[in-house]
């Protein structure tokens, strides 16, 4: 056992800033409102509804999360943020269509004091959208120093004692890191400059980074993972975490793939198509943000199977992802997967799944549950990556002499662990010898 992690407590207001008031932010923002009121339940959030076991199974100490480790109340968060359309909350959660209206309606005067503030936004990072929402600026520079701006008046006005934020903007075009990411210095030019590898989202990110707030990308665009940004993280104390919510497909994927490989067994293919209708899918209708997406997607089952330990299983599976933009849907995906698996003797067998799920269902406890541990991670003095929030993200960030972990079960258990280190607690390694002594 090791000695306990200071943790300051999470006493005052946390104010949460998100980027982009779309269907996530606003069925979040919504959802926070109605659990606080009792309305609904907190269904999805670890931090709400989970346990952890502490010492032997025989002790019988497993209490909540939430009761463990100091997490700020539900009650304590003021929700904030930015978005290229000037629609309050609750006007931009009905265009989303994900909560019923009479849901809506009963959280509705929380929601209408929330307008986004004006966004750092151009179209080259983001094609299909365009909207009246945003500020103008000398360069890339002076719109960082207008968000840095926006968080202080936010948090002066709010009178938070902390502040969260969470990139839940729309997916911006592929890219990597280039030689304008690789220092601070080279980044600070690169925004004077206005140098176009300075993506929108990587504005806000640098902005929160500066200011040691914790920061998280809830979509799998380069944001904060670059070494500019993590070197800023160390410098200014701000824990990081990222990228994209493993939400529908991918939380099915890596739930399933663990247990063939498990038993061993093979899989040469695996066809994963689905058809969403809300305007995350429009945006992922361009080829360029999709490829974003597509190569946050497929490199799961690479890490989970890996195929260059077991060439005979995995070697030359072949897989494929595909999302179709389909307005009727909305926000209601619908995903297919087909998977073609080898047992015993070579045999082959197929197995199928068809998942109905509610997109952003799913991802707000994400953007919840990120935002909490953030904060405790900020108050127990853990800076950068954050691997223990792995959990949450299709990809995962992560140190870069070691690969990602994906699978969903080694995740929960290292940020289970995580959180018994924290507090001094004996970590868990489901040994047990223990018992039969
Ligand atoms: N299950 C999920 O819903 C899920 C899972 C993983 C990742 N994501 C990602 O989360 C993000 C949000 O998803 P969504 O369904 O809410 O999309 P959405 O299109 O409903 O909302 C995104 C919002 O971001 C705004 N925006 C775009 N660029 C901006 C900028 N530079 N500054 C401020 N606002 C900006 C848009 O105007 C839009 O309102 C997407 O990138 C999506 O790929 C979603």
């Amino acid at each position: 056992m090791t000695a306990p992690l200071q943790i300051a407590p999470a006493h005052g207001t946390l104010g949460v800033l998100l980027v982009g008031m779309g269907a996530v932010s606003t069925t979040t923002i919504a959802g926070v409102c109605a659990i606080r009121k009792g309305l609904a339940p907190p269904i999805g959030s670890l931090t709400q509804m989970g346990t952890i076991r502490l010492g032997r199974r025989t002790e019988a100490r497993i209490p909540r999360i939430k009761d463990f480790v100091p997490l700020a109340d539900l009650n304590d968060l003021v929700f904030g943020g930015w978005d290229i359309f000037d629609a309050d909350c609750y006007a931009a959660a009905r265009t989303a269509g994900v909560l019923e209206p009479s849901q809506l309606e009963a959280v509705r005067s929380e929601l209408e004091a929330i307008r986004p503030m004006p966004a750092v936004f151009d179209q080259r990072y983001v094609r299909r959208l365009d909207g009246p929402n945003v500020k103008m600026g000398k360069n890339k520079r002076d719109l960082a120093e207008q968000v840095v701006a926006d968080i202080r008046a936010f948090k002066e006005r709010h009178g938070c004692d902390r502040l969260v934020m969470v990139w839940c903007g729309s997916t911006e075009v592929y890219m990597t890191p280039t030689a304008a990411h690789a220092t601070i210095a080279s980044f600070e030019k690169a925004l004077e400059e206005s140098d176009e590898s300075i993506a929108s989202s990587m504005v806000y990110a640098y902005a929160a980074i500066r200011e040691g707030i914790p920061f998280a990308n809830a979509a799998p665009n380069l944001t904060a993972d670059i070494p500019a940004l993590l070197q800023l993280a160390a410098r200014t104390g701000s824990p990081l975490a990222g990228n994209d919510m493993k939400t529908g497909q991918t939380l099915i994927k890596t739930i399933i793939a663990p247990g063939l490989k498990a038993r061993l067994l093979g899989v040469r293919g695996w066809y994963s198509t689905n058809i969403l209708g809300n305007r995350d899918g429009e945006v992922l209708d361009d080829p360029e943000s999709f490829k974003t997406k597509e190569e946050s997607k497929k490199s799961a089952l690479d890490y989970i199977f890996q195929p260059q330990l077991y060439p005979e299983l995995y070697k030359d599976l072949c897989h494929v992802v595909r999302i179709n933009y389909y307005p009727p849907r909305g926000d209601n995906k619908e995903g297919w997967d087909n998977i073609d698996l080898v047992g015993w003797l070579g045999y082959p067998m197929q197995l199928k799944i068809n998942f109905l799920c509610r997109d952003s269902i799913l991802a707000a406890p994400i953007v919840l549950d990120s935002a909490l541990f953030l904060d405790l991670a900020r108050r127990a003095g853990m800076s950068g990556i954050q691997e223990w929030l792995s959990f949450y993200f299709k990809a995962p960030m992560h140190a870069p002499e070691v690969y990602p972990e994906h699978d969903l079960f080694i995740q929960l258990m290292k940020l289970k662990n995580t959180l018994r280190y924290m507090r001094g607690e004996q970590l868990i390694t489901h040994l047990g010898r223990e018992y039969y002594d």
